[in-house]
Formats: structure tokens, sequence, C-alpha cells
């Protein structure tokens, strides 16, 4: 397995462009099972949960394949031959469950391998589900497997959600495009994500109202055609970046980024001593002095990111004072915690809160990365540590950030990956 060595202490200065969303482009790709024309996404990254996902609609039956020479563009369609997503490939990556809408939705019937618990939590699929049955749907559990059957089609419903979910709204929103009637999705996602699926299904011919808000309106349509998608830059790959100037006392122009994007973490960010410019082109993060603690709490969108939390966390490692920063989307979302205290940090959790006391200095160590956005903390941690921090498995990492190494060393880290 290969690992990362870091030698901290550099502050970070350059520009790094910031690539797709990784997960704006998991769903997109399954959209492309909506439709037998061809889906064009142009800005794809290059990611395993992406091959993953590649991997998981080229066995439906569907064509993938690039499109010009960019190496970013590819185009997805064509007529559905197998309607099981097995266990070996949703075993590697949840997001494969966003195959079940579009599937029964186009092919009537669909049977997935259902999505076991991960690092961060239990994770269940139990909204998906329940919305599908809502639209009439019937789906049975056996074998480890998601069975569902709509052999006369899907109709219109209204499901009101009973806590947000990212997952089931754009499972259920591609479900509803094809689906007979009004579907209503209240209580909505409204994460960049979901606009951007939701942008390209209307580009799709797909009759959506509401699109940004959390009441989706969706006048099913009886067929999706074929069109150009460009995917939205990764927000979250973006506010990694700004924590790695950050906590390098550095200054990165992050080419892609958008302030509108980034939600609450811009807020915490400024208030925690980071400015940060827009320009047309991006982003442009520097640290002024000293961190200051800045508490925060995760929520859905535009609240601050789940996802950015790991990575926050280890930028408060440093800072002045104190800050709380509390999980409440995920249960088990802390364990790059006992790995940030390994370097010198002093973090205590206490249920849901952790309180992170700021340090003068963390030393590098050997450490684990335990899932995506925790190893990214882990490697912020070893950049502006003293000494070599070596962090292990990091194709936790690959999962979701490309070309990491290049990208810091060309503006000034030292590290490096090496191979295992
Ligand atoms: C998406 O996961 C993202 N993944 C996650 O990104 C992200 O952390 C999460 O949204 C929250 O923002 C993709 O977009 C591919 P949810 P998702 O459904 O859709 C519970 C990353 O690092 N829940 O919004 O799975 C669930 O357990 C990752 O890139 C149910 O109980 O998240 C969680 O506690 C990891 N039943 C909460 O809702 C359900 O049917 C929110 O989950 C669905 C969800």
């Amino acid at each position: 397995m290969d690992k990362i060595r870091i030698r901290g202490g550099k502050p970070l200065s350059g520009e790094i462009v910031i690539g797709g969303a990784k997960n704006a482009g998991l769903p997109l790709m399954a959209a492309g099972l909506l439709t037998d024309e061809r889906l064009v996404l142009s800005n794809v990254p290059h990611l395993a949960d992406i091959r993953t996902m590649q991997e998981l609609v080229a066995q439906h039956g569907v064509a993938v394949e690039p499109v010009g020479t960019d190496g970013r563009t590819v185009a997805i369609g064509g007529e559905i031959t197998n309607s099981v997503a097995p266990y070996d490939i949703v075993r590697k990556m949840r997001a494969s469950v966003f195959v079940l809408g579009p599937l029964v939705a186009r092919a009537g019937e669909a049977k997935v391998s259902l999505p076991g618990g991960c690092a961060i939590g239990n994770r269940p699929i139990d909204l998906h589900i329940k919305g599908l049955e809502a639209m009439g749907a019937e789906i049975v559990l056996e074998g480890g497997y998601v069975q569902a059957r709509a052999p006369k089609g899907l109709h219109g419903a209204r499901i009101a959600f009973p806590f947000v979910s990212v997952g089931a709204t754009e499972n259920l929103l591609m479900a509803a495009a094809l689906a007979e009637g009004r579907t209503e999705l209240v209580n909505a996602a409204r994460e960049p994500e979901i606009c951007d699926l939701a942008h390209c299904l209307v580009a799709m011919g797909a009759q959506i109202e509401g699109i940004g808000t959390a009441h989706l309106v969706v006048e099913g349509v009886k067929r999706l055609h074929g069109a150009e998608h460009a995917i939205i830059p990764d927000r979250i790959e973006c506010g990694t970046y700004a924590c790695a100037a950050a906590i390098t006392g550095g200054d990165l122009f992050l080419r892609g980024g958008r302030l509108d994007h980034l939600g609450a973490l811009v807020k915490a960010l400024r208030e925690a001593g980071v400015d940060i410019d827009e320009t047309p082109q991006g982003l442009h993060v520097r640290r002024r002095a000293g961190l200051h603690g800045a508490d925060v709490m995760t929520e859905p969108y535009p609240g601050f990111a789940t996802d950015m939390q790991a990575q926050y966390m280890a930028l408060m490692c440093v800072c002045d004072g104190a800050a709380l920063i509390t999980e409440t989307i995920f249960e088990n979302r802390f364990m790059h915690v006992p790995e940030l205290n390994r370097m010198g940090a002093r973090i205590n959790v206490h249920g849901s809160s952790a309180i992170v006391r700021g340090v003068p200095q963390l030393s590098g160590a050997p450490v684990m990365a335990t899932d995506l956005r925790a190893s990214f903390s882990l490697v912020l941690a070893g950049l502006a540590a003293q000494g070599e921090t070596t962090v292990n498995r990091v194709y936790h990492l690959d999962r979701g950030y490309e070309a990491v190494e290049q990208k810091l060393a060309a503006c000034g880290a030292d590290i490096e990956r090496i191979p295992g």
C-alpha cells in the first residue's frame, strides 16, 4: 500500500487547479442510465471512485467512452442490458446506490447490492427505498440486495424527507424525471452537487422547478435525451487547499474555486484569520497572521460541510485559543482525532463534539489514514508539522483527491509518494 511522506514547515505558495467535483460526477454518471442517447460529461476528475462508477455503469450494458483528447470528457449512453449492481462493485463504493433510481425508472427493475456501513457511520439507505416505494416501486430486500420492480413505470409522489439526505435527494430526483406525473421532494438537500445534477437533467429534457431550494418539483417526462454538461469544480477539494494555505502560513490561488459554493467554511476561515478573495478565475487564499480558534458545527448545505470537518480540525490544531467542532451528520467522523493527537494536537472528544486546544507546533509522526477526508487532515497536519510525517493507507486519499503530491509539491511542499 502506498504511503505519503511529508517534511513539514514549508509555506505553500503558487496556484492549484481545482478539478471537477467527485460528488457531482458520481450521480451525473448514473444519470447517463436515464437515456439511450449520449450524455457527454466534461471536467471529469481522475479519481478512483469515478473509475469505479464508470465500471458500474458500463456493466449495465451502457457504453462509457472517452471523447476528444483532454482525457476528462466521457460519453455515456446506450441500452440497459443488465439491471444488477453486484456486491463486488458496490462494496468498494457506497455511491453505487445512485444507479438504483435511474435503473428502476428506465428499465422498470433493479437489483442493487445493499451498501454496508462504512468507517464514518452506519449510513442506511432507507430514505432512498421509501421514496421509490412511494413512487410505486415494489421493493424487497433479499440476499443482501435491494430488488426493485416497477414494470408499469414509476408515478409521481409527494416525498417529505424527515431529515436532509444528499444521496436520497439525488436518487429520487433522477427517478422522478422519468416518473409519470408530478413528484415533490420536500426538505430536499440543496448542495451545489444537487443543483449540478438538476441542471444536467434539465439539459436532458427533465422538468424541474425549485433548483437550489429545499422544495423540488418534478414533472415527469416520457423520455430524456442526450446532452452535454460540464461538472462543477470540487468545492471540498477547494476548501481543503484553502486550509493548506492557511495551516502553512502560505498564499495560494485556487483556480476554479467558487466562494458561493463554500457556504459556511468561508465565514469560519475568515473568523480564524484567513483572507479569501474571489476573482472570476478562482480564489486567492492567504493567512494574515496567527490563527484564532473559530467554532463550527456541521450541517447540510449551506451550513458547514461534514466533508470539511477533518481538514478544518487539522487547521484548528495550531490556532491561538480553542475551537469547538460539532459533527451532526455522521456518528463516527472523528477517527482522525487520535492520529492528530499523536502529532502533538490537543483534542478531546465528548460525544458529537470535539474541543481543539491550539498548540504552537505539531510534530511529524507515522499516522494511519482511515477515510478520505481524515486522510487529508493528516496531510495538512504533516505540512505544518516539524519533522517528517508518513501517512499510511493513502488509497483512501486517491478515492477523492487527484494528484495530491504533484499539486502540493508544485507549491513548495516537500512531499512524495512511496509506492508500497
Ligand atoms: C453524501 O453522502 C456525500 N457522498 C458524502 O461525501 C457527504 O459526506 C454526505 O453526502 C453529507 O454531505 C456523495 O455525494 C457521493 P446523506 P450521502 O444521505 O448521500 C443518513 C465524501 O467524503 N441517512 O446526506 O451518503 C446518513 O447515515 C463523502 O466525499 C439515512 O439515515 O449522505 C447520514 O447520517 C463521504 N438514511 C445522513 O443521513 C438514508 O436513506 C446524511 O447522509 C440516507 C441517509
